[in-house]
């Protein structure tokens, strides 16, 4: 590993901080220019590619976690003959990868060591879809409503975005960090499972002018101001499971994640003028102010009446179809972009790798998904083609596995 010097930084410091947090060190996004007129590029006193997110904790890392700028989703069919023990062995070995890529270290038997190095904040999460639980012997176990969702009208899904036994989230502000710990948990899992589907999705690159501010989504729109902010009493409320929503006991501190591959309709939404888009949703495109308010966090006040006499806000909007009163009823969405390559005329393939995170699959995501399904203006320009739903065990302490609760 070089010992590149940054500003008062190196990268060796920077590893061995454990958790970084680096405080107003930067001026990102500045331009500087030379005497010729030349663009500079700016001198970062961060290292991103050295910052790290640990990975034991109560919860597991990547959910509130600040999205990082790509991320790959890799569903796993586990294969006939695994069972309870053989699953076992598998976690220990992937959480054990896990735990020293997240850090910047190479896992066993890495035959290239040096990607492990840049871990530009690194989480690897790890999900269970409903039939590993059978697969286990341990259907008992299993959340009641933790189960592939019910076919909704607005469904076009793909056999080849759905489902999946073993989710590997994967995220990081590095794209060959990304790929580098898939290939090496893809590997460490190849006696035990075969490769379903695999997703991959990005956000704004770190360091970019959006940087801590609401992402926007293919289609134009600021994403994600509705949510509940994560370390918050209310995203803890909607998002871990604890004792008090009774099920099963190995989930406290877990959670679900509902993930629906969702298809941007790009043509005849650029065909749509402003105002209908807006219109469709319910907040302005330039700063997703909700049309009753002038900023991005005011409140929208679904009760206002324009001129006529009719609702600013259409009751058929996005917002107010999936808004919902009750804190602990919402849901904690985590999107990713992607965009694959486009048609041969030219046809747009992009979209939300759509993930929701919540307690309760049944409680609180479906109603929500149902409302949306039954009337919201957007589904003219959104389709759902995958679909999956996984628990999302707690997280681990130093020398402990992700989903020892339920399979040690
Ligand atoms: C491609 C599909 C989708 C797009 C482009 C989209 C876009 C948006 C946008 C622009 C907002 C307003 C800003 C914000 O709060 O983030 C929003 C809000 C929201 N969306 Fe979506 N969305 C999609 C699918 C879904 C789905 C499938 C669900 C859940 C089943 C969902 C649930 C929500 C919720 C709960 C809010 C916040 C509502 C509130 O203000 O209380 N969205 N979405």
């Amino acid at each position: 590993m070089s010992d590149r010097v940054l500003g008062p930084f190196s990268r060796r410091t920077l590893l061995a901080g454990g958790a970084v947090t680096v405080a107003g060190a930067v001026a990102v996004g500045a331009t500087v220019r030379g005497d010729d007129g030349t663009v500079v590029l700016p001198q970062s006193t961060v290292d991103f590619g050295g910052l790290m997110v640990p990975f034991h904790g109560p919860h597991q890392a990547g959910i509130a976690t600040p999205a990082q700028a790509h991320g790959v989703f890799v569903a796993l069919d586990l294969a006939a003959g695994v069972d309870r023990a053989a699953l076992r062995r598998l976690m220990l070995l992937l959480s054990d990868d896990a735990a020293r890529l997240t850090q910047g270290r190479a896992p066993l038997a890495d035959a290239q060591p040096e990607l492990a190095h840049v871990p530009a904040r690194l989480t690897v999460t790890f999900g269970f879809g409903p039939r590993l639980f059978d697969v286990a012997g341990l259907a008992d176990q299993r959340p009641a409503t933790l189960q592939q969702l019910p076919a909704f009208p607005i469904d076009k899904l793909q056999p080849r975005w759905c489902g999946g036994d073993l989710l590997l989230q994967i995220c990081a502000d590095d794209p060959l960090t990304v790929a580098h710990a898939q290939r090496m948990l893809v590997k460490d899992s190849r006696s035990f499972a075969t490769v379903r589907w695999v997703q991959r999705g990005f956000r704004r690159g770190r360091g970019m002018q959006d940087d801590g501010v609401t992402q926007r989504n293919v289609l134009g729109q600021l994403d994600g101001t509705g949510n509940p902010a994560p370390g918050g009493a209310v995203f803890d409320g909607a998002v871990w499971r604890s004792a008090t929503d009774g099920g099963p006991q190995w989930l406290h501190g877990g959670t679900t994640l509902v993930l629906r591959r969702i298809r941007a309709e790009l043509e005849t939404w650029d065909a749509a003028d402003t105002t209908g888009k807006e219109f469709a949703v319910g907040r302005r495109l330039s700063d997703g102010a909700p049309l009753t308010g002038r900023h991005e966090q005011d409140p929208p006040d679904f009760a206002a009446k324009n001129a006529l006499g009719l609702p600013v806000i259409s009751e058929f909007s996005h917002v107010a179809r999936a808004h919902v009163a009750g804190d602990r009823q919402r849901i904690f969405r985590r999107p990713y972009n992607y965009d694959e390559a486009p048609g041969p005329d030219g046809t747009a393939d992009c979209g939300l790798i759509f993930a929701a995170y919540q307690r309760d699959v049944g409680g609180q995501f479906l109603p929500i998904q149902r409302n949306l399904a039954e009337a919201d203006l957007l589904n003219e320009w959104v389709t759902p083609i995958g679909s999956a739903v996984f628990a999302i065990p707690p997280g681990c302490g130093s020398g402990g596995w992700i989903g020892e609760g339920l399979l040690g």
